[in-house]
């Protein structure tokens, strides 16, 4: 999604690499490195933001890190750490590089060298992990007065051939073709359909529509990762306007006649289309239920729901510090 990035000057000093917290110029990573050869790694984005007392906090880091011990499972890579002591690592990270604004957390777990003695190939097995965490400042950087999106001719990876809800970096590729296509097309971002014509996801979020006040998204066997912000939103929805979320297939028929469609995801946050392959979404600006996720999102990543509490903070300053 390429609308009106601003916001990332630069990653900070410090990361956290094989262990332990070190310079980022000291990380030294071979060109045989076997993630760079086959695309064996996995990845998530995770934010903070500045809260109003003036620490910042975690949004939803645990369920991030969760997620990722689980794309590594898959790829057999080995994560020494639990969610929770990478939420720690995490805080002291961004405490680290003095991010006390909005920022955002790259960690990367990935498979890195033959063990002696095994032969040369793409493998799983019989080759060593690694897991390096960059942080760098970053506030919102997509319109928030809407994005032309068109429906690519790529269609989204199949769970059976490479499952998109682990976050693979090698699948990313598939989400490369996409987002080159619309972006020559003078869009700003792809949706993708899946093998069966269904809707699945945006290059790096999920899709949610409202047709005549019901509100929709695929499911999870479309294909698609289980966003964290999709169940942010979902969760915001039924407990602030009482409206349940249908998770089901998808047509792009749906979205071309859809009142609102709007984008989910981390990097992106909440993200009105006003535009689909050319055509105005509903009457081309974003519509009522779309705001109303957005100041929900917003209030809820920013710590302004005090009612509404689901455990999703941490707070950067007040974690344990690790020596
Ligand atoms: C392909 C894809 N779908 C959806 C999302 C949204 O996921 P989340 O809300 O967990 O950031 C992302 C973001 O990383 C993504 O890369």
């Amino acid at each position: 999604m390429s609308a009106g990035r601003t916001a990332a000057p630069g990653a900070g000093r410090w990361v956290f690499h094989d262990g332990d917290f070190m310079p980022a110029a000291d990380v030294r990573l071979s060109p045989s490195l076997q993630a760079l050869q086959y695309g064996t790694g996995v990845f998530e984005g995770i934010r903070s933001y500045a809260a109003d007392s003036g620490d910042a906090h975690l949004y939803r880091a645990h369920d991030h890190f969760t997620r990722m011990i689980g794309s590594a499972r898959l790829l057999r890579i080995a994560i020494d750490h639990s969610a929770a002591e990478l939420v720690e690592i995490a805080a002291e990270l961004l405490r680290r590089n003095g991010h006390t604004g909005d920022a955002y957390l790259r960690p990367l777990a990935y498979k890195m060298a033959l063990e002696p003695g095994v032969p040369f190939g793409v493998r799983l097995q019989g080759v060593s992990s690694a897991l390096t965490i960059v942080s760098l400042p970053m506030g919102s950087y997509t319109s928030k007065d809407g994005i032309s999106c068109g429906i690519s001719s790529w269609r989204r990876i199949p769970d059976s051939s490479l499952p998109a809800r682990a976050k693979i970096t090698g699948a990313y590729a598939n989400n490369a073709l996409a987002t080159d296509e619309a972006t020559a097309a003078g869009y700003d971002d792809a949706i993708f359909l899946n093998q069966a014509g269904h809707v699945a996801e945006a290059s790096t979020a999920n899709v949610f529509l409202v047709r005549a006040g019901r509100v929709a998204t695929p499911a999870q066997d479309s294909d698609i990762l289980e966003g964290i912000t999709r169940d942010s939103v979902i969760s915001l929805l039924r407990r602030q306007t009482g409206i349940e979320v249908e998770r089901r297939t998808v047509l792009r028929s749906e979205l071309h006649t859809a009142d609102e469609i709007f984008l989910t995801g981390t990097g992106c946050e909440i993200v009105p289309v006003t535009a689909l392959d050319g055509r105005p979404v509903g009457s081309g600006v974003p519509g009522p239920i779309t705001r109303t996720v957005m100041a929900a999102y917003d209030r809820s990543v920013r710590g302004r729901d005090p009612h509404d509490d689901q455990g999703w903070l941490t707070p950067v300053h007040s974690t344990p510090v690790l020596l």
